[in-house]
């Protein structure tokens, strides 16, 4: 495995790869590594012959008030992961390294980003969007794995990939989870013992909906009413969002139509943002009529 701090030695080493027909595959990450990266990496060995992950905190997709500089960072662990699932090139860059300058030119998807956490954090996806953009520059993979943990981050890179005639597949990988059904996330340290527990509630939630939508027939109201309930009822939990929406378009949807009436013509998405102290998780389900 090879550890790449420049631009030019990885678009040097992409070159070479390309010239020798090798198909690549890029998992973008912020580092701080679990099995939810892992699985994005496993299947990018299954199905390309190049991995290349990138491990980069990007401060542009921070707001101010947010947590950049204490995101969790463990470079020696990272790397001891990508050795073990055989990635053949980590890119470490620096901030310096990606952001020479002040950034002059950004990417923004419009739309797709008023809603959900493009609502909650301002500039976020902005930041995401040009991030990625030159990371898929950089690295010119064939593929790029991406979580449906972050649905709406999967919507707006394959919007943007779209839109820009980009080259590369956006591959949506499912959400891993912990024993208990909490999504996988490097912001999970955060919470204390008492949190922990509480943060239950979201996977619950969701859970719970596939009753209420089958054996209930609700209305996408009441479905937001008893979600709202279920997690509101654990006494650390502060909503930031529930929403129903159409998926991948993320419009609103009709509130008084049952969710197995929209399900006949669209997708839907119930995606859930709560804060437990200081920590702020998203989970969701997409629901699918099939
Ligand atoms: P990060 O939060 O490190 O996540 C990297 C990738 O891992 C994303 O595609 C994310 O959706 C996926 N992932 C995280 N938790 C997961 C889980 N429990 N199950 C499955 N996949 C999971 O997302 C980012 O970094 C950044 O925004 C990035 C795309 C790297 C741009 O900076």
């Amino acid at each position: 495995m090879e550890v790449m701090n420049t631009i030019s030695q990885l678009k040097q080493f992409i070159y070479h790869n390309k010239e020798q027909k090798q198909s690549i595959g890029f998992v973008p990450t912020m580092g701080y590594l679990h099995e939810g990266h892992r699985s994005l990496m496993q299947k990018a060995k299954s199905e390309c012959d190049i991995v290349v992950l990138s491990i980069f905190v990007n401060p542009l997709q921070f707001g101010p008030n947010e947590d950049f500089e204490v995101y969790p960072r463990d470079t020696e662990r990272d790397l001891q992961i990508a050795q073990d699932m055989n990635i053949d090139v980590v890119f470490l860059p620096t901030v310096k390294e990606m952001y020479p300058s002040e950034v002059n030119t950004k990417v923004s998807v419009s739309n797709l980003t008023s809603r959900l956490c493009g609502a909650s954090r301002p500039g976020h996806f902005d930041g995401v969007s040009t991030v990625v953009m030159k990371l898929l520059n950089i690295v010119e993979p064939d593929k790029a794995f991406f979580g449906q943990k972050d649905a709406q981050q999967v919507a707006v890179i394959t919007q943007m990939v779209f839109d820009l005639n980009m080259n590369v597949e956006i591959v949506p990988c499912p959400i891993i989870r912990e024993k208990d059904g909490l999504a996988l996330s490097s912001r999970n340290v955060y919470l204390n013992d008492e949190e922990r527990v509480q943060a239950i509630r979201l996977f619950e939630a969701l859970e719970l909906s596939e009753r209420w939508i089958g054996e209930m027939n609700v209305t996408t109201e009441v479905l937001q009413k008893h979600l709202y309930a279920h997690i509101s009822s654990a006494p650390l939990a502060k909503i930031d969002y529930i929403e129903i929406l159409s998926y991948p378009d993320l419009q609103p949807i009709e509130k008084t139509n049952t969710v197995t009436q929209i399900l006949a013509d669209k997708e839907i998405i119930v995606a859930l943002a709560v804060k437990f102290g200081k920590t702020r998780l998203i989970d969701n389900r997409i629901y699918t009529n099939n």
